[in-house]
C-alpha cells in the first residue's frame, strides 16, 4: 500500500502574524498543486485564523502545535480543538518533545489529547523520540516501545489510521544532528512493527510515520528514499520558503 508523503512545517515560536502571512504566501503560490503528497504548515495560535484565509483553496494544510485535553472551560491560557478546527486547523502535533521535555506534557495526557483531538475531527500528529542519554544506553526501543504505546493507547484500528506518528529523536532536534537515514529507518519499521502487533498488517502499512530533527534540503532525498519514512516534521527548515518548498519537493532516486 502506498502512503501519500506528508511535510509538516512546525514554526513552533516563530513569527508574527505579519510575517506568518508573508510566508503562507510565499508557500501558496509555489506549491500551488501538489498531485501526490501533502504539505501542511503549522503556525502559533495568534497567526492561526489569518494563515487559514490564505492558504484558503490552497493545497497546503494547516494545523496546530498543540491543544488542551478539554472541548472548554475554565483552563486559562489554554486552547481547545473545537477552536483549533474553527480557526481553520485540520491537523495538530501532540506530545513535540518540547511539551514533553519543558511543559511535563505525559503519553497518558498525549493519549487523553489524541482521543479528543480524533473526536472533534483533527488529525492528531504523535510525536515520540528518545534522549540521547537513552540513546547511548541502548534504550531506545524500549523509550520508543512505551511511548508509542501509551500515547496511542486505546485507538480504534479506524482512529489509528486518521493518526500521523512523528519520530523525533530529541538529540536531533534543533542541534543540526540529522539521525542517519539507516538510524531513523530502524526506528520507524520498528514502531510500525508495533503497530502491527496490535492492530494488523494493513493498518500498520496504512499509517504514515514521518522523521523529525534537522531536517534540511541537503538530507531529505536520503531520508525519503527510505521505506518506513513517509515524510518530515521539520523546524528550522520550515520558516524559509524556499527551504520548505524544497522539502515538499523531495526527490527519491528512482531504482528503475
Ligand atoms: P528541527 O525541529 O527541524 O529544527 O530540528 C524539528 C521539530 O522539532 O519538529
Amino acid at each position: 500500500m502506498s502512503r501519500r508523503p506528508l511535510m509538516a512545517g512546525n514554526w513552533k515560536m516563530h513569527k508574527t502574524i505579519e510575517e506568518a502571512v508573508q510566508l503562507a504566501n510565499a508557500l501558496k503560490e509555489a506549491l500551488a498543486k501538489l498531485n501526490d503528497r501533502d504539505a501542511l504548515v503549522c503556525p502559533p495560535f495568534t497567526s492561526l485564523s489569518s494563515v487559514s484565509e490564505i492558504l484558503k483553496g490552497s493545497s497546503v494544510f494547516l494545523g496546530a502545535q498543540n491543544m488542551n485535553d478539554n472541548v472548554q472551560g475554565a483552563f486559562t491560557g489554554e486552547v481547545s480543538p473545537v477552536m483549533l478546527k474553527d480557526a481553520g486547523c485540520s491537523f495538530v502535533i501532540l506530545g513535540h518533545s518540547e511539551r514533553r521535555q519543558y511543559y511535563s506534557e505525559t503519553s497518558a495526557l498525549v493519549n487523553q489529547k489524541c482521543r479528543l483531538a480524533l473526536a472533534q475531527g483533527l488529525t492528531p500528529i504523535v510525536c515520540v523520540g528518545e534522549k540521547l542519554d537513552e540513546r547511548e544506553s541502548g534504550k531506545t526501543f524500549d523509550v520508543i516501545k512505551t511511548q508509542t504505546k501509551e500515547s496511542l493507547n486505546n485507538l480504534s484500528s479506524e482512529q489509528l489510521k486518521s493518526t500521523v506518528i512523528a519520530y523525533e529523536p530529541v538529540w536531533a532536534i534543533g542541534t543540526g544532528k540529522t539521525a542517519t537515514p539507516a538510524q531513523a529507518q530502524e526506528v520507524h519499521s520498528f514502531v510500525r512493527q508495533l503497530i502491527n502487533e496490535t492492530y494488523g498488517e494493513s493498518v500498520a502499512a496504512s499509517v504514515r510515520i514521518l522523521y523529525g530533527g534537522s531536517v534540511k534540503p541537503d538530507n531529505i532525498d536520503s531520508l525519503m528514499a527510505q521505506p518506513d519514512i513517509d515524510g518530515g516534521l521539520v523546524g528550522g527548515a520550515s520558516l524559509k520558503a524556499g527551504d520548505f518548498v524544497r522539502l515538499v519537493n523531495f526527490q527519491v532516486p528512482c531504482n528503475c
